[in-house]
């Protein structure tokens, strides 16, 4: 198994480069968290809490919403049609060259 680049970039505007697993079965919250960036991730990946919303800036095939993402996105700030919820996005290799960026915190 090998690990894929990913950039994050944070609510500063800096670029992160970093590597993420792709057989530690994490999710991009958890990427986040793992290199100390500014994501909670408070209710621990169960799409409830929106704390780790991020918008995707390149074209890769991303998993399908579930009905709990759309529901959580509905009731979160500053949504934009590349809206996602890091914690739904496992880390795969077709992930290599992700982009995304960390959406605003609501406070
Ligand atoms: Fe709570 Fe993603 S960590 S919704």
């Amino acid at each position: 198994m090998e690990d894929i680049n990913i950039i994050i970039i944070d609510r500063e505007g800096e670029e992160h480069k970093v590597l993420a697993p792709t057989d530690m079965n994490m999710n991009l919250m958890e990427v986040c968290k793992s290199y100390e960036l500014p994501v909670e991730g408070t209710c621990g990946g169960m799409a409830l809490c929106s704390t780790c919303h991020c918008y995707i800036k390149t074209e890769h095939d991303l998993p399908e919403m579930s009905e709990d993402e759309e529901d959580m996105l509905d009731q979160a700030f500053f949504v934009e049609e590349n809206s996602r919820l890091g914690c739904q996005i496992p880390i795969t290799v077709d992930l290599e060259g992700l982009i995304i960026e960390l959406a605003p915190t609501s406070l």
